[in-house]
């Protein structure tokens, strides 16, 4: 890694900011959890996440063109696991059904997206995904997965209230 920084700090150091975890999706079906997740313009509206260059499922995906992002709720940690799983089938018993524009939408997911995949912009290691949202739902009665140093948890609105 470049100007001596240790691959095992730096993934220590960037595990102190909490995330929430997403399933990307597409036709097939495929599947990859991915914490990379963030939401980039309102006008259009584009969101993004990062791909690693050696998943063997983002690339199937991109071939259809779109995908959907399954925000997990606080009992998924499991399934968060599974969909980063190598030799299993990820879909086994996990109930979903096919979006408006044909990506699987986990069922019990706290929010889905359904995007048009609109560029890709190699970055290191990584290729960042950007999608444009076609597509979007979300249920106010379901807790997240929040994903920090390498724990699963979900989020406590104790700390300042609006
Ligand atoms: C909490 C968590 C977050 C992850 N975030 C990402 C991510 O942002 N980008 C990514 O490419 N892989 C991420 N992964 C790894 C992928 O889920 C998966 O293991 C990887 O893509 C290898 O599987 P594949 O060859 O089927 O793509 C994450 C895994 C976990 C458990």
């Amino acid at each position: 890694m470049s100007e001596g920084i240790d691959p095992a700090r730096y993934r220590s150091v960037l595990g102190h900011f909490p995330t929430g975890v997403v399933v990307v999706t597409g036709e097939g079906p495929y599947g990859l959890s991915c914490n990379s997740f963030t939401s980039v313009s309102l006008a259009p509206p584009l969101v993004a996440f990062c791909a690693a260059a050696s998943s063997t499922t983002w690339p199937k995906i991109r071939t259809r063109g779109g995908f959907a992002v399954n925000f997990l709720g606080r009992q998924h940690a499991e399934l968060c696991r599974r969909f980063s799983a190598a030799g299993v089938d990820r879909f086994e018993g996990v109930p979903w059904r096919p979006g408006p524009h044909s990506s699987p939408l986990l069922d019990h997911a706290v929010a889905h997206l359904e995007c048009r995949l609109v560029r890709e912009h190699p970055a290191g290691d990584h290729t960042i995904v950007v999608g444009e949202v076609l597509e979007l739902d979300a249920t106010e009665e379901r807790a997240p997965l929040v994903f920090f140093r390498g724990m699963y948890g979900t989020f406590a609105s104790d700390v300042m209230s609006p």
